[in-house]
């Protein structure tokens, strides 16, 4: 049987006009939940709520997402917050594709106007009660993988989105879906297998439109490139493709003015979008250009390595590197989406897919003792792995979204590490050097008194496991602390380490003596 169709959102989205509409031109059959419960109460939502009180009412819903969850081909219209309760939702998605519609306030408001059959609504100031609980429940709303802005579409629009996408993704599994509120942006992650292919109709259902300027590497471009371009193209997208040379040195100034070039060509407005794909360089470079080309247009970070899936893609940060370091000039600029899609991984080199581990490691080391545990047994399930290295990187952004406190967490093994990444000029990756750090940081932990005396021979065991190198070698301790010192994260002069106390658990700010920085730095040095 076909999976169902079921739509969500708050009230005044469409989700019953349009559900009635698509049910009519697929000739399915329609389904509402209040509906179906008042045929079964035997009398209205509003008498429900009056006579027996919103948890009967909500008691009822459940009632019906456990009936309507197999697939029966059906579409759904549901309650403003029938899916609130995870139970709920996830009985919906046995049976379908649940998608999400959204508007802002004041479209809800004017759609509203005419209509007094609201029991939440009920009273007055019916604007700014509509604002609250809308404001509570985004949250909710925007953690569903399949988004529809209807904001600025008619229910003609609104439909043909719907049914594109759909028609697009019903015959794929349920992607993972998180969701980063980012001060007036926010930022998806949606990660699962085959969502490049679908990528034109997710986006055009986000309310996107217009020009795509999709910037690649020449390595992604030539693997997966047409996966995404053919999407866009199809859902009416103009496609501006350019294409970037792969590597390190492609994250600067000189780049970024390149490509502003290419845009103004190919007519990029405001109204337009980038599409990154790529790693954690493409990521960096496009979302910068998307932060200050014509003061900011939107833009979708298509993650392409394992880094960029846990880590690079996900938090708004954007940036370039000067002569004189990585990352020196940037932006908080999220984008709207987020999109890893497992299969590209195939054609991840094995070297980089290692790299991506380190970062693994760390989210473990942070804030998740079971991933730890599985990296440890040697867990193969790289889409847990991902996802719930994501989690850890969605949770501590979540409280810190800029930077000012927890989110330094993430530095874990990155204060040693970028000094021997630089010292070794780039030659060992990102992660290999992290994992090296990860293992320095964890031994003045112990020394420290923060950390039990076997920490860093769990970390290290782990990152050996892996296939990561423990040691560096032909590195001078000073070239390693000199360009620790120029890495940005200093205030005052001083270095701020982030450091293990456990698996799981990181302390942050910890200032360290510089005789027990150039002594672990010694430590992970291969004689
Ligand atoms: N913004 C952030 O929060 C953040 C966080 C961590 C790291 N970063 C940045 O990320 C960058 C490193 O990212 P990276 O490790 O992804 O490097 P990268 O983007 O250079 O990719 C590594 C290599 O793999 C190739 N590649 C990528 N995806 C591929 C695929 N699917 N198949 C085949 N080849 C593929 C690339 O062409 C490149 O040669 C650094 O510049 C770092 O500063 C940013
Ligand atoms: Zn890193």
């Amino acid at each position: 049987m076909e999976p169902n169709l079921i739509l969500t959102g708050f009230m005044g989205t469409g989700k019953t006009t349009v559900g009635q509409l698509i049910a009519q031109r697929l000739g399915r059959t329609f389904v509402d939940t209040d509906q179906w419960i008042e045929a079964r109460a035997g009398k209205s939502v509003a008498a429900i709520f009056a006579e027996d009180g919103e948890d009967r009412f909500r008691a009822w819903e459940a009632e019906a997402c456990e009936a309507l969850s197999e697939p029966q081909g059906l579409i759904i219209a549901t309650g403003g917050w029938t899916l609130g309760p995870q139970q709920n939702r996830e009985a919906m998605q046995r049976g379908g594709r649940v998608m999400c519609l959204w508007a802002e306030p004041d479209a809800i408001l004017a759609r509203l106007s005419d209509k007094s059959d609201r029991p939440l609504l009920a009273g007055d100031d019916r604007a700014a009660k509509l604002r609250d609980l809308l404001k509570k429940r985004e949250a909710v709303y925007r953690s569903f993988a399949w988004q529809i802005d209807t904001t600025k579409m008619d229910v003609a629009e609104v439909m043909l989105h719907i049914m594109a996408l759909y028609g697009s993704i019903s015959g794929s599994a349920e992607p993972d879906a998180f969701y980063l509120p980012m001060g007036e942006r926010n930022n998806s992650v949606l990660l699962g297998a085959g969502l490049l292919e679908s990528i034109g109709p997710v986006l055009r259902a986000r309310g996107l439109r217009g020009t795509a300027a999709l910037i690649g590497d020449s390595n992604v471009i030539e693997h997966h490139g047409d996966r995404v371009y053919q999407s866009l193209l199809l859902s009416g997208f103009e496609v501006v493709p350019l294409r970037v040379p792969a590597g390190e040195e492609s994250k600067t100034l000189d780049m970024a003015g390149m490509v502003y070039e290419q845009l103004v060509q190919g007519g990029l407005e405001r109204s337009g979008m980038i599409v990154a794909l790529g790693g954690g360089v493409i990521g960096d470079l496009s979302g910068f250009v998307a932060a200050t080309y014509l003061r900011g247009v939107p833009w979708v970070n298509c993650a392409t390595t394992l880094l960029a899936m846990v880590d690079a893609s996900i938090g708004g940060k954007t940036g370039v590197d000067l002569p004189s370091g990585k990352n020196l000039v940037g932006a908080f600029h999220p984008p709207l989406v987020t999109v890893s899609d497992l299969t590209v991984l195939r054609t991840l080199p094995e070297r980089e897919f290692q790299s991506g581990l380190a970062e693994v490691i760390k989210a473990g080391v942070i804030g998740d003792v079971d991933l730890f545990e599985m990296i440890e047994g040697g867990s193969t399930d790289v889409q847990d792995i991902i996802r719930r290295s994501i989690q850890v990187k969605v949770d501590v952004v979540r409280e810190d979204p800029f930077e000012k406190g927890r989110r330094a967490a993430l530095n874990l093994g990155h204060t040693i590490g970028h000094g021997i990444e630089a010292a070794s000029q780039f030659l060992l990756r990102h992660g290999e050097a992290i994992g090296i750090g990860m293992i320095a940081e964890a031994k003045i932990a112990e020394r420290m008194g923060l950390a039990h005396s076997d920490l860093s021979g769990r970390i290290e065991a782990v990152i050996e496991k892996v296939g990561l190198p423990t040691r560096y070698a032909n590195l001078e301790t000073d070239t390693i602390v000199q360009l620790m010192r120029s890495d940005k994260k200093k205030q005052l002069g001083r270095l701020k380490f982030a450091l293990p106390r456990d698996i799981g658990e990181v302390a942050v700010g910890i200032d360290v003596k510089d005789e027990l920085v150039r002594e672990a730095i010694e430590v992970v040095r291969d004689e």
